[in-house]
């Protein structure tokens, strides 16, 4: 501990709610509307969902509450919260594969997905929608892809309205804004549902969707159901150590984690009930991969009656869920910033915008064919490094460490020095220290194809 200085500048949530708000801010991302709907487009449907609920409530859920208690008990971002606990200089490796993987490496391309979600709000005002409606939603979307200036264009505008709210800070800038966007995100959500269970020919999807058939299951669906828990609760990657640092004293851990992984949860199933029902409804395939959302949705809100609000609103949703979780990621960095290299808020804010935004670049150019990194695009290979190979090794050192060297610290933080009863800690224990760890080796071990 570097004196109470430090600690007494140190800035915390303002409220529970504002807390766990910004927690499900950064967990409620592209990662719910855009990623968990075409997995369980590709993955076989309902039995999919099953075996994500599954591994979320054993092996995210305890993951989450090991990230949080590391947090909160050193006061510190990711590098420097292994020094502070006093623990073998080998776990600030966690400190670091989270930090460049979260904060620099992630955000940078994430940025890029985040600006397509400015173009389709803007688009679905200008015309998309006819374009849509001539069968051309697969070559708009290529063609705006294919040109690099507009795609660098929205990723950095993206970038600049994220700093513009991590500039307030912890309680000013990231709470305020979770605490507005994500009710309002909650709220679009509920009328795209509406809209979309309510068109004719909607079971089709709702019984895709909801009604499991597990001969389809396969080796695939597990290793996807267990990268996607991860990175949809924003594991692995120094988040929720960062956010958890945040936290006070008396808040209970376990508690705030299940809202956050329940409210995760709830919000990608909500979005399956958004998406399929209407995309069987009006005649389209759910399988479609990555595109469902950017060339498949399109298609499916031209034909439906005021598609034009349905798409603005569908791509505001988007927009509002990526930013609140690209405020998280950019947090790592500039807390990483502040500590390390002791600049201030702003400073830091404005160096590691620069380095991220100049990180964005080459993945927003990488989608028109340059650069690429041994065949895969750029932007592809960023993304598999992280969550292939760094997200799975942060998490796994992160459940090995809390499970079998930082354990009576680590009870005793969920505790809150043992005044709170935790329920299911044997329970957590046995997740952190077996199921988790022997997980996580599986699908890095089969994740590792290039
Ligand atoms: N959880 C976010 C999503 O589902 O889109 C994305 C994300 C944010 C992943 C932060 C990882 C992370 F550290």
């Amino acid at each position: 501990m570097n004196g109470s200085e430090s600690l007494a500048k140190r800035e915390q949530w303002g409220s529970r709610i504002g807390f766990i708000m910004a927690a499900a801010g950064s967990a409620i991302g592209l990662g719910n509307i855009w990623r968990f709907p075409y997995l369980v487009g590709k993955d076989g449907g309902a039995a999919f969902v099953v075996v994500y609920l599954i591994i979320t409530l054993f092996i995210g859920l305890p993951v989450m509450i090991a990230e949080f208690a590391i947090g909160r008990a050193a006061q510190k971002a990711p590098v420097l919260a292994f020094k502070s606990l006093g623990v073998n200089p080998f776990w600030s490796l966690i400190g670091w594969t989270g930090t460049i993987a979260g904060g620099f490496l992630t955000l940078s391309f994430y940025n890029v997905v985040g600006g397509w979600t400015i173009k389709y709000v803007i688009a679905s005002l200008t015309g998309l929608m006819d374009v849509a409606n001539a069968g051309n939603s697969e070559s708009f979307f290529g063609h705006f892809v294919g040109q690099s200036y507009e795609v660098v264009f929205y990723q950095v505008l993206f970038m600049l309205v994220t700093m513009g709210v991590v500039i307030g800070g912890v309680s000013k800038g990231i709470e305020r804004a979770c605490k507005v966007l994500m009710p309002t995100l909650f709220v679009i959500m509920l009328i795209l549902i509406v809209r979309s269970v309510t068109l004719p020919g909607a079971e089709a999807g709702l019984k895709f969707y909801l009604h499991p058939d597990f001969s389809k299951l396969t080796g695939e669906t597990f290793l996807d159901a267990l990268g996607q828990s991860f990175f949809s609760l924003s594991l692995g990657l120094g988040i929720m150590l960062t956010y958890g640092s945040y936290i006070g004293k008396e808040e209970n851990l376990p508690s705030s984690s299940a809202w956050t992984a329940g409210l995760d949860t709830l919000i990608a199933l909500l979005a399956g009930l958004a998406i399929f029902p209407a995309v069987f409804a009006m005649g389209f395939e759910p399988g479609s991969g990555a595109g469902l959302s950017f060339i498949t949705l399109p298609a499916v809100f031209a034909k439906m009656p005021a598609g034009v609000i349905f798409s603005c609103l569908f791509f505001l949703l988007l927009f509002f869920a990526a930013i609140t979780s690209s405020m998280s990621l950019l947090e790592v960095a500039v807390a990483f910033a502040i500590e390390k290299f002791h600049m201030t808020r702003k400073k830091a804010l404005y160096s590691m915008g620069i380095i991220i935004i100049l990180l964005g670049v080459p993945a927003a150019t990488s989608l028109a064919g340059y650069p690429t990194i041994y065949g895969k695009a750029f932007m592809d290979a960023v993304e598999y490094v992280c969550n292939n190979v760094l997200l799975p090794i942060g998490s796994f050192l992160c459940a090995v460490f809390v499970g079998w060297f930082w354990l009576p610290q680590a009870i005793k933080e969920i505790t809150n020095d043992g005044k709170l009863q935790f329920r299911w800690l044997n329970t957590w224990i046995w997740c952190v220290r077996f199921v988790a760890p022997i997980a996580i080796a599986y699908i890095f071990y089969a994740g590792l194809k290039w």
